[in-house]
């Protein structure tokens, strides 16, 4: 197993920043169309920084350790970086390959960001 991978299985066994947060600036449910698991993602936005980012729902060991990686990273950045990052950052966050099916496992979480961030 390659370190990356490792990292992964972590991620998906120890998901961080799961939960909820008390009064979010917002609160998104996003699905995958093809196995049905949501993700719940809740934002505290102050001064356009995101200040803290929580998670919850059930998904696949890829939709978890993707929905951990990306909520750590985007704790303290801005919302202007975050509304320009793509799939290719996603999938940069995750450094492994995946096939077509599990990537859309692993866009979830942005597709939640994204949409906490219109
Ligand atoms: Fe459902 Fe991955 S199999 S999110």
């Amino acid at each position: 197993m390659t370190i990356y991978q490792e990292v992964i299985l972590d991620h998906a066994e120890n998901p961080r920043n799961t939960g909820n947060i008390q009064n979010p600036t917002n609160t998104v449910i996003v699905y995958n169309p093809l196995c049905g698991d949501k993700i719940k993602m809740d934002v505290l936005i102050k001064k356009d920084r995101v200040i803290d980012v929580r998670f919850q729902g059930q998904g696949c060991a890829i939709s978890k350790a993707a929905s951990s990686l990306l909520t750590d990273w985007v704790k303290g950045k801005t919302k202007e970086v975050l509304k320009n990052m793509t799939k290719k950052d996603m999938m940069k966050l995750l450094k492994i390959e995946l096939g077509p099916n599990r990537i859309k496992c692993a866009l979830l979480p942005l597709e939640a960001l994204q949409k906490l961030l219109i």
